[in-house]
């Protein structure tokens, strides 16, 4: 740091540090009045509430796949309130504590690696890098893996190179963020960063993409018969009966790195109201976390989390899923509403996330911002489709400075909880869809939700890279403070 702008940093220690005490009280107070506290629940009800919804969740293959968004959940960014400013919510919320081994460990002393792969200059990075904003440009290195390949992780129902689509230039494209460096992603470079960690994303089928990208990307598509399945280790096995596991766990040996899926398409913890019933009702806490994330999280180094197709009519009625909130039925009617509910879930699994990294602060965690849909001329059940083959028809950049996901990016600002915004960059990429493709796809009916793979979740999964390992370079602890040498 220039020592003119050390008086300066100062002040914005000081003032970073107030703000913290005060959230710090605010969290506390807030959490003591909403208690959301897995010890509340006995041990033995939340293993057979883990149990039963794996195994008696009612969601039908075709269901499942097609997370059949109502009108009242259709994407739209005509809402985008243009006052929250995307800065806020890109950047690094470190300075919460001074005390040094409250504070994580892999933000400090990043000079120390010396093996790593050359990472662009300090100065070429920004802490209030907004990696949402920037443009597509045309890269003939892509795709990352072979479409053809990568059979061991890549459901063929997301292989588009293996369906009778013909058009693949929606995969020659990489994301440059404005002003800021993207590093070239690398499979070695992540693992050795990621050693004895583990990577878990939670969410929905949105989710479960993002797993099956990354796991291609880390094997460069290439069969891997070293990479263990691990997945007893956190609880994801196929109960009887059951049409697969409720996720998926692989661990990479040589750097004993573990990545990890958990399939929860609202985040909210699920309790059947009648267990010995199979047709019993859902009691669906919106404010309470799914089970999974209080029984792991102390185990994850990078936890990346999702929800939003599932938030509509539809889903519910097809789930059994009753709200509750503070342990009862919701009866508010404004509260009812599906935007509302799910707002209150965002901000409490965010809010709960933040509070655990205090606890675990080796943890890095993201919420990411919805994946947007491309219906045009109906729905998904009412002969929607998205034909385009052409790349980049509504243009090639994003312009904003704001998320396109004004509820995700309210959500985790002012918390450590990072916002992985990729909603306006994909919803550039309408012809990046399954499309008519499907391998299961009844006639008529499109798939304009789920993304071809490899495609633009690989993406999702570079940004998220690039968050991870390029913002540490830019902390340096010293002793008693930390110094950054950007300009905050
Ligand atoms: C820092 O925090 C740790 C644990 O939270 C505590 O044991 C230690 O005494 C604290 N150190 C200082 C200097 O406050
Ligand atoms: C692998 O990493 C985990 C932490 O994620 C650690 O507990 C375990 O001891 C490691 N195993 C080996 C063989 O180093
Ligand atoms: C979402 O919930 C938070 C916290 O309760 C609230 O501050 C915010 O205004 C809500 N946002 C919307 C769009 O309702
Ligand atoms: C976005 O932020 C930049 C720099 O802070 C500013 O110059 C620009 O006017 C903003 N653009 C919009 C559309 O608000």
């Amino acid at each position: 740091m220039k020592s003119g702008s050390s008086h300066k940093f100062r002040g914005i220690k000081i003032s970073f540090t107030i703000i913290a005490l005060i959230s710090v009280a605010l969290i506390t107070l807030l959490w003591e009045r909403t208690p959301l506290i897995s010890s509340l629940i006995p041990p033995e009800s939340q293993n057979v509430i883990a149990t039963e919804t794996v195994t008696v969740t009612p969601v039908t293959h075709l269901k499942d796949e097609y997370e059949q968004p109502s009108a009242e959940d259709h994407f739209s960014t005509e809402n985008i309130p243009k006052h929250l400013p995307v800065e806020e919510a890109n950047h690094v919320h470190v300075v919460h504590s001074l005390n040094s081994s409250r504070l994580p460990t892999s933000f400090l002393e990043p000079k120390k690696d010396k093996n790593l792969a050359k990472l662009p200059s300090e100065k070429t990075v920004h802490p209030g890098c907004n990696y949402g904003k920037g443009r597509w440009v045309a890269d003939s290195k892509r795709p990352l893996y072979s479409g053809f390949e990568c059979k061991q992780w890549l459901s063929s129902m997301w292989a588009c190179r293996l369906m009778q689509r013909k058009d693949f230039s929606y995969e020659m494209f990489r994301w440059q963020p404005e002003g800021c460096e993207m590093p070239e992603f690398k499979a070695s470079e992540l693992l050795k960063r990621m050693q004895h960690k583990t990577v878990a994303i939670v969410g929905d089928s949105l989710g479960r993409q993002q797993f099956q990208s990354l796991m291609c990307m880390v094997t460069l598509g290439k069969e891997n018969p070293e990479v263990e399945d691990v997945g007893s280790e956190y609880g994801l096995v196929q109960e009887p009966g059951a049409t697969r596991p409720a996720g998926w766990a692989y661990r990479f040996p040589s750097t004993n790195t573990t990545i990890l899926y958990y399939w929860s398409a609202s985040l909210c913890e699920l309790e059947p109201l009648n267990p010995s019933d199979p047709a019993t009702n859902y009691a669906m806490h919106l404010d309470r976390p799914v089970p999974f994330l209080k029984q792991y999280l102390h185990k994850f180094g990078v936890l990346v989390l999702n929800t939003g197709h599932h938030w509509n009519r539809g889903k519910f009625n097809a789930n059994r899923w009753v709200m509750y909130a503070n342990g009862n039925p919701v009866k508010d009617r404004k509260l009812a509403m599906m935007m509302n509910a799910k707002n209150l879930t965002i901000y409490s699994v965010v809010k709960w996330v933040d509070l655990q990294i205090m606890q675990y602060p080796q943890l890095k965690a993201f919420f990411r911002t919805i994946s947007p849909r491309h219906f045009a001329n109906g729905d998904w059940n009412t002969g929607g489709s998205c034909d385009n083959t052409t790349p980049l028809t509504a243009g090639s950049e994003v312009l904003q400075n704001v998320s396109s996901d004004p509820g995700a990016e309210g959500a985790v600002k002012g918390t450590r909880v990072k916002l992985l915004d990729i909603t306006a960059l994909s919803e550039l990429r309408n012809e990046g869809h399954i499309s008519k493709y499907g391998i299961k796809a009844n006639v008529g009916v499109q798939d304009c939700l789920h993304w071809c793979l490899p495609g633009i979740p690989d993406t999702w999964n570079e940004i998220l890279y690039a968050q991870l390992f390029l913002l540490k370079a830019n902390f340096v602890w010293r002793g008693n403070h930390i110094e950054s040498n950007m300009q905050l």
